[in-house]
């Protein structure tokens, strides 16, 4: 139908005739000549409609925007002041001579150049949102990655394997999507929350190296980096160490970035153990652009009077931590009051503060509520460990260790973001050396901090079930300015190391029997020693292309309450759907209510 891309219209066709298609961007009419922006996949190109040639003229008339086109014409330079330099086809432009109109369009629900569109109306009408030139950016690049990302483990000698949608159970800490059996009344598939045990078994069955572009579904709470069903790059290898694996996951991370933004990242990726991050930024993904720390105070503030920090110093569970805002005090007091806001969402019941006027003045030169309530030596150990200067402004957080960390990390990057403190570029970073549990106080249980087939370290085996608590894995999790974006360890290859990691993590015998006897007996058969990672692509491309959401990525996502807005999903069935999967519902449902 056509003789070129819109887009690829440009000096070396001039004179020449040309056959193109696409949809109308925009018509303007300028006394006498109809000028349409004609816009295809690859870019835009003016066509202009001059009343001699009365048929196309009087079609070009009654366009509108979006109808689809097929114009015919020939290429000119275009007049010396209408020259767009910033456009690739900004040299010229095609007189129109013939023109079909293959299809009609009516006004859209919003312009596609429109910006602060409402995210509803974008989802609902996906197809017209992806027409936008951004979102045609980002799905394309998106392509470029998985294909980058292929075409490298293709040449480092792994094989794509697809494992099954419909399945058992795998536990990645979401809750599951289930789908209900016909031929079994009452039982249930899950979909895959990762390809996880099926990669193991891959192993044991000798591919040694294996890859996937994988969908994984987790029904868990939505947040801008997480959606219901996102895309992995799924990998396990057999008979290589970490040291092997995180080198060959760098190098394809480096090739990446190098091949889609021509970025050098560096060689090696820096390290950090999971407690040092843990201290240092109360997160372990911590955004290395960001030069905040937290200042740990728990040791200095066991007997002061304040009781709001002396407590949670002597609590087992508590921390007592601060973080200078260098130039902080400048905060109004409505500034202060938003973070105090800011920091309740965590848990946190304050945000002590105080204001570093004169650092050489020590007491005298400070302003604050609680200063009253702290010894010189507890100020002085304050300003040293901080490195307070003048104009700065240090904020605490006293309460158990994970509300602190979460809250001050959460504050760490918010006060970063608001003052511009953000340095350009991008720090990769590893954290290693994880704990393997996580106690929860509520339950009274531990569980994987992890999964429950991370390998501990190999002088930790016989801390198992003795110190759960101080028992270390050998995962690790690869982060890139704060966003972590790949995940995973060498796993337990041997079947009794397995059976204590399910004792210690309360499962018994006979239900670890019956959820993961399939794994438990595979070890059994000549398992060998291997290890694996999984990328989160939605979340890689999200940062290449500088989109704050993963739904911005993903061609047709959910909302962040999991629903499809665009086909309606999820919906009622019919009763005689139900009927034959042997399913009464609990409640009749009321559709309105339900879809709200
Ligand atoms: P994990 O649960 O860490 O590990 O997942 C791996 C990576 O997948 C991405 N990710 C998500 N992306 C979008 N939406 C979600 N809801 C979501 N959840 C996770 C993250 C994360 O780093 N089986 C293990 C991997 C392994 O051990 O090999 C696993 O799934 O970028
Ligand atoms: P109060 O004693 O409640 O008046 O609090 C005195 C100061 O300590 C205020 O600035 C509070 O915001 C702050 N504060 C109270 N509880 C905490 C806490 N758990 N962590 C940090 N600061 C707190």
């Amino acid at each position: 139908m056509r003789s070129h891309f819109c887009g690829h219209v440009n000096e070396s066709l001039i004179d020449q005739e040309v056959t193109l298609c696409g949809w109308v961007d925009t018509r303007r009419d300028h006394g006498g000549v109809i000028f349409i922006d004609l816009r295809d996949r690859e870019g835009i190109v003016q066509v202009v409609v001059d009343p001699d040639e009365a048929e196309a003229f009087a079609l070009a008339e009654q366009i509108r925007s979006e109808y689809v086109l097929r114009i015919q014409g020939k290429v000119r330079h275009r007049p010396k002041d209408t020259v767009n330099p910033a456009l690739a086809t900004g040299m010229v432009e095609v007189l129109g001579q013939t023109l079909e109109v293959l299809n009609k369009s009516d006004a859209l629900p919003f312009q596609l150049d429109e910006d602060g569109v409402n995210e509803g109306l974008r989802l609902k009408y996906r197809y017209l949102d992806l027409r936008r030139d951004v979102m045609h950016r980002n799905i394309r690049t998106r392509h470029t990655v998985v294909k980058t990302l292929r075409r490298f483990l293709e040449d480092a000698g792994f094989i794509e394997i697809e494992t099954p949608i419909l399945t058992r159970s795998t536990p990645e800490g979401a809750r599951d999507y289930l789908v209900p059996s016909r031929t079994y009344p009452g039982q249930f598939f899950a979909l895959p929350q990762s390809p996880q045990l099926f990669k193991q078994l891959l192993m044991v069955a000798g591919f040694e190296r294996y890859f996937q572009i994988a969908r994984c579904f987790r029904d868990e709470d939505l947040r801008a980096d997480r959606q219901p069903e996102f895309t992995q790059l799924d990998i396990e290898t057999a008979f290589l160490e970490e040291a092997d694996i995180m080198t060959i996951m760098e190098n394809m991370i480096r090739a990446l970035f190098k091949e889609v933004l021509d970025v050098v990242l560096p060689d090696p990726f820096p390290q950090m153990r999971y407690d040092e991050a843990m201290s240092r930024f109360g997160t372990d993904r911590p955004d290395l652009r960001n030069p905040l720390e937290l200042v740990e105070l728990s040791d200095v503030m066991q007997n002061v009077e304040f009781k709001v920090f002396s407590q949670p110093a002597q609590a087992s569970d508590g921390r007592v931590a601060a973080l200078r805002i260098p130039r902080g005090g400048a905060l109004t007091r409505k500034e202060i009051d938003d973070y105090t806001g800011f920091v309740g969402k965590y848990g946190a019941r304050g945000l002590a503060y105080i204001k570093v006027n004169e650092v050489g003045k020590g007491r005298d030169g400070l302003q604050s509520p609680i200063l009253k309530f702290l010894p010189d030596d507890v100020v002085d150990t304050i300003l040293q460990r901080s490195a307070a200067e003048d104009g700065d402004l240090i904020f605490f957080g006293a309460a158990s260790a994970d509300v602190v960390n979460d809250s001050l990390s959460a504050l760490r990057d918010l006060v970063a973001r608001d003052r511009g403190l953000l340095k350009d570029g991008w720090q990769p970073l590893w954290v290693v050396d994880f704990p393997m549990f996580a106690y929860d106080a509520d339950s009274k249980t531990w569980h994987a901090l992890h999964h429950p087939f991370t390998a501990p370290k190999e002088s930790d085996v016989e801390l198992l079930d003795k110190d759960p608590a101080n028992t270390y894995s050998r995962a690790y999790d690869m982060i890139l300015n704060g966003s972590e974006i790949g995940g995973g360890s060498i796993r337990i290859h041997k079947q009794n190391v397995q059976q204590r990691v399910f004792e210690v993590l309360g499962i018994e015998p006979a239900e670890a029997d019956e959820k993961f006897g399939f794994l438990l007996e595979s070890l059994k058969y000549g398992a060998p020693p291997h290890g694996g990672i999984a990328f989160g692509v939605d979340r890689i491309v999200s940062q290449i292309t500088g989109m704050d959401s993963i739904r911005d990525v993903i061609a047709f996502p959910k909302t962040q309450k999991a629903s499809c807005l665009l086909t309606g999903a999820p919906d009622i069935v019919d009763d005689k759907q139900l009927r034959e999967l042997n399913i009464r519902l609990r409640k009749p449902i009321d559709k309105d209510q339900s879809a709200s």
